[in-house]
């Protein structure tokens, strides 16, 4: 692993003339318009960076772009990876890795979620104050490279307490309705059942989603502090449940956007 990862770093470097990002920022479905705010220096397709996975067809549209953003130079991933889509935990959370020794000091993350607590509905915005891993493995499995992190990395406070203060403080200047709570991963790509969302409630979610575990584990593990928010697509509560589908937490996503976009662009300036 960590030959791959030089590998990968030394050609990044090379493309990108030694740009050296202060902050990594990987953004959920429907979620990508930030990147639009970021004045691009470089874009490198996923598909020709040495050890990037490569295998499903969404994945080969996906772009690492390098540029500033309110001031501050940043490396945007363009496209998510899943665990639904085949790849490995450790190919998944390979980006977090190669961001950190680019140099990055800290990391931020979006994501769609369905919403667990009958308080917060669907448009709203939940700060992640920690998390349930219910998906089946920990990035961390198998061998430890010490030189990255701790064979049994602390977990105690995984989301940043000064970022998610700040955050809540932004939310409330601009008058955004901006929860805070926990998120449990599940593996999906299904969504869940009536009786799945009630028992993600007993057990202690405010929010459901299929990512941002594995990367926040990865970033945990290396000592990166991270900052992660949901937008909540769906409601998993109540008596009736809604189907829903791709499209209506896309559509959702989109419309709550401009809001996250906000919190995360002030937040990032304010670093
Ligand atoms: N469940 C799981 N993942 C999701 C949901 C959901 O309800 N909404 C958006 N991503």
């Amino acid at each position: 692993m960590l030959q791959a990862l030089h590998e990968t770093v030394a050609y990044i470097k090379k493309k990108t003339s030694n740009f050296e990002p202060q902050v990594g920022i990987v953004l959920g479905t429907g979620l990508g318009a930030l990147v639009t705010e970021i004045e691009v220096e470089y874009s490198l397709m996923y598909a020709n960076i040495p050890n990037f996975p490569i295998s499903t067809l969404e994945f080969h549209s996906g772009k690492l772009i390098f540029g500033t953003l309110r001031g501050k130079r940043v490396v945007a991933m363009q496209g998510r990876l899943h665990y639904y889509e085949g790849y490995s935990m450790q190919q998944i959370t390979f980006p977090v890795r190669v961001m950190k020794a680019l140099g990055v000091s800290h990391l931020f993350v979006s994501n769609a979620a369905g919403s667990l607590n009958p308080e917060f509905k669907k448009g709203d915005l939940m700060v992640i104050t920690d998390h349930i891993n219910l998906q089946p493995e920990s990035p961390l499995r198998g061998r430890n490279d010490a030189d990255m992190g701790p064979r049994f990395p602390d977990m105690s406070q995984p989301y940043n307490r000064g970022l998610i203060a700040s955050a809540l403080k932004i939310a409330g200047q601009h008058n955004i309705v901006c929860h805070s709570g926990v998120y449990i991963a599940v593996t999906g790509p299904n969504l869940e059942t009536k009786a799945e969302y009630r028992y993600l409630r007993i057990i202690g979610g405010d929010a459901v989603g299929m990512s941002t575990v594995p990367e926040v584990i990865v970033a945990n593990h290396m000592s990166l502090p991270v900052f992660a928010i949901s937008v909540l697509t769906d409601e998993g509560f109540g008596e009736e449940l809604m189907p829903v589908s791709l499209d209506e937490i896309i559509e959702a996503a989109n419309q709550a956007e401009p809001k996250m976009t906000m919190i995360l662009s002030e937040l990032i300036f304010s670093l």
